[in-house]
């Protein structure tokens, strides 16, 4: 087995190769013999791939990675490999899995069906809603990322799990009993792309280190207001832990709130503590109905 990775996961590529005892081959970005005087992508995979079976890995955000992944699948695929395991860590796209309004792009399939195009399987984490698989015509697996939340946790010394919001919940409820604490959840309502509220409840918090657990953070307004809940009903303590960690527009201003912010390598950042490549290591040893 061989990795290859795109520019947006070289990180978790080479945990993955690590992981695998899989080789990593180096890929060339943006290194064009003479340069094109553009912002186009360029991508030259600089190994031998012949009857092997390549695990080819690229979250899909932000947009110029997926003309990278178009290309690399390109260029994998000219190398002649046995198989190609496509892993997504993060599914850029993924939120708009539905029409919301009448003539709107239902842009998660469309991203599905062009990626897919010349791989075998698809491996992805954290899907907004796990129906995106369905958009897959090669098999398509979600891989749960929760696990690599609780094995950071458990080193954090935390008393108390929150999720702060209905969709959150299987995640606390996975971590809560990784970790033996106690969990509850808040109730959220969004407002707008960048607002949310919260039923008001009574939290057993007062004098605990809690950490919020959630799927992604994006603008952040999600655990920002259910840290600053935290603080008001007396926590000691406020980590926020996520799979994905987005932070888009002023994230980082609104969580000053939290003590701590920590990420999974699916998306590279400043918050990036822990890695998911046990993960999707562990589904890449198991059977797929892709295998050749
Ligand atoms: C919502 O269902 C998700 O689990 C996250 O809570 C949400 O997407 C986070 O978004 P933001 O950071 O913009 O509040």
């Amino acid at each position: 087995m061989k990795v290859v990775s795109g520019s947006a996961s070289v990180a978790l590529a080479h945990e993955l190769s690590t992981a695998m005892g899989a080789k990593f081959i180096e890929t060339a970005y943006e290194k064009h013999p003479g340069g094109f005087p553009d912002d186009e992508r360029y991508v030259r995979v600089l190994g031998d791939l012949a009857g092997d079976h390549v695990v080819l890995i690229q979250s899909t955000h932000p947009d110029p990675k997926v003309v990278e992944l178009l290309l690399l699948i390109d260029a994998v695929r000219e190398l002649r490999p046995r198989m190609v395991s496509l892993v997504i860590p993060y599914f850029g796209y993924g939120r708009q899995d539905k029409r919301f309004e009448p003539g709107e792009a239902l842009s998660a399939k469309a991203l599905a069906k062009h990626v897919q195009v010349g791989v075998d399987e698809v491996l992805t984490m954290g899907l907004h809603n796990p129906d995106i698989l369905t958009f897959f015509d090669v098999p398509a697996r979600e891989v749960n990322g929760m696990p690599a939340v609780g094995r950071y946790l458990r080193g954090r010394d935390i008393d108390f799990i929150l999720a702060p919001d209905d969709n959150a919940i299987r995640h606390a409820k996975d971590v809560a009993k990784a970790a033996g604490k106690p969990w509850d959840a808040l109730s959220k309502t969004r407002i707008d792309s960048y607002n949310v509220k919260f039923e008001p409840k009574k939290l057993d918090v007062r004098g605990k280190r809690v950490a919020i657990v959630d799927d992604v953070i994006s603008t952040g307004g999600t655990v920002a207001l259910a840290a600053k809940e935290l603080k008001q009903q007396g926590a000691r303590h406020v980590l926020a832990a996520v799979v994905h960690g987005l932070f888009v527009a002023s994230a980082w201003d609104k969580l000053a709130v939290c003590d701590e912010v920590a990420a999974s390598d699916t998306i590279p950042s400043r918050a990036t503590r822990f890695s998911v490549a046990p993960e999707f290591a562990a589904a890449l040893r198991s059977e797929s109905p892709g295998r050749k």
